[in-house]
Parts: structure tokens; C-alpha cells; sequence
């Protein structure tokens, strides 16, 4: 049987990272042997790439096909082979953080963005079978976390702001697949939620 696809979405700062560290050492989690991935990918030919990109404020066109590649790279390498296997797939991140960011990015050169980002990926990406959205206010999300680009303050919690509107959006087209997680309490408290969303989620699929 084919694994399942668990993701983790959410704006700069919500906290996610964070969590899926504490998943990887939670001794339930642990339990289900999963595999745990992340967007963009690490120590690959596409990933170093996203993430010079990223450094050195390139052209927001190319930086998206540049993510798209490094998403194919991995649904190549990893994802796919995984889920193959029966293995459970835990991803830090995964298709909708482009449909959310480069539909935040991309708003003034695309005419609706975000449906065009995501005609992309039609016909060949893996729709994730659940998908944890971390929900944080953008303005304790920037204190919590660094600086992207150039931008000011002001700039990045407007940005952020645009990208959570669109996570938003996303999980409202598609209620069941999203769990919205509520991020701005303390970081047991949502870890708790996480491990309990997904024992569930698996325990439930298996019957
Ligand atoms: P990430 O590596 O998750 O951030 P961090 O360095 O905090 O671990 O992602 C890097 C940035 O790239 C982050 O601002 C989110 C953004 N991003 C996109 O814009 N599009 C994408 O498709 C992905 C996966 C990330």
C-alpha cells in the first residue's frame, strides 16, 4: 500500500521547523518510521541552487522554476520512492509553500498567481494526504525569525501577511486535506497537537 504524505506549511517564523525537530525525537512518531524530508532540499544540485537564489535576490520568475525543480528533484528521488514503499512521508514544507509564496512574489507580473502556480504542478506533483498549516500572527512571526532580502520590517510583515492570505485560501478550496494549527501558543502545546493530528490520522486510515 501507498505511504501517506504528510506536510507542514506555514509562514517564516510560524514555528514549524521547530516542531518537525521535536517530532523527529517524539518516541510515538518515531514509532511509524517515517521519513523526514523538507522543501527546498538540502545538499542537492537543486536545493543549493533555490538557496543562492534565495541569497542573492534573483528574478522571482526564475526563483520559481528554480523551487519547481528542486520539487521535481525530490518527488523523483525521495517522495516518491518513499510512498512506494509503504513509508510515511513527513515533509517540512512541499508544494503549497509555492503556491502561497510565489503567489505573494509573482502578484504583479502573473494575472492570478497563485491558480498559475499551481497549473504547473498539475499532472505531475503528489497531492499530500494531510497538511498541517501553522496559523501565526506575521507580526510575532517576524520577531521570531531573520530578515528575508532587503526587506524592512514593515515590508516582510506585509509580505508575510500576502503569503498567509494565500495559505489561507488554499485551505479553504480544500478543508479536508488542511488542518489549520493554531501557532502562537507555546511550542508543547502545538507539538502535541501535531503528534496527536497525525497518530490519529494514520490510526484512522488503517482501518
Ligand atoms: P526554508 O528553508 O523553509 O526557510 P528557513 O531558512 O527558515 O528554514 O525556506 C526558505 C524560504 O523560501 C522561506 O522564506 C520560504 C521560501 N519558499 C518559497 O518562497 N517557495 C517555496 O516553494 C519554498 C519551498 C520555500
Amino acid at each position: 500500500m501507498r505511504g501517506k504524505l504528510i506536510t507542514l506549511e506555514g509562514i517564516d517564523g510560524s514555528g514549524k521547523s521547530t516542531v518537525v525537530k521535536r517530532l523527529q525525537e517524539n518516541p510515538e512518531i518515531q514509532a511509524l518510521d517515517p521519513v523526514f524530508t523538507r522543501e527546498p532540499t538540502r545538499g542537492t544540485l537543486t536545493g543549493t541552487a533555490v538557496e543562492q537564489a534565495i541569497l542573492s535576490e534573483t528574478d522571482q520568475l526564475a526563483e520559481l522554476f528554480l523551487f519547481t525543480a528542486d520539487h521535481a528533484e525530490h518527488l523523483a528521488k525521495l517522495v516518491k520512492p518513499a510512498l512506494g514503499s509503504g513509508k510515511t512521508v513527513i515533509s517540512d514544507r512541499y508544494s503549497d509553500s509555492r503556491y502561497a509564496y510565489q503567489g505573494m512574489t509573482l502578484k504583479n507580473r502573473i494575472k492570478e498567481p497563485m491558480k498559475w502556480v499551481r497549473g504547473l504542478h498539475r499532472g505531475w506533483t503528489v497531492v499530500p494526504d494531510l497538511t498541517f498549516l501553522f496559523d501565526i500572527e506575521p507580526d510575532t512571526a517576524v520577531e521570531r525569525c531573520g530578515k528575508r532580502g532587503e526587506q524592512t520590517k514593515f515590508e516582510k510583515i506585509e509580505f508575510l501577511r500576502g503569503v498567509q492570505e494565500n495559505f489561507f485560501r488554499l485551505a479553504a478550496e480544500e478543508p479536508e486535506r488542511f488542518l489549520v494549527i493554531d501557532a502562537n501558543r507555546p511550542q508543547e502545546a502545538v507539538e502535541k497537537e501535531v503528534v496527536e493530528k497525525i497518530l490519529g490520522f494514520l490510526g484512522n486510515e488503517q482501518k
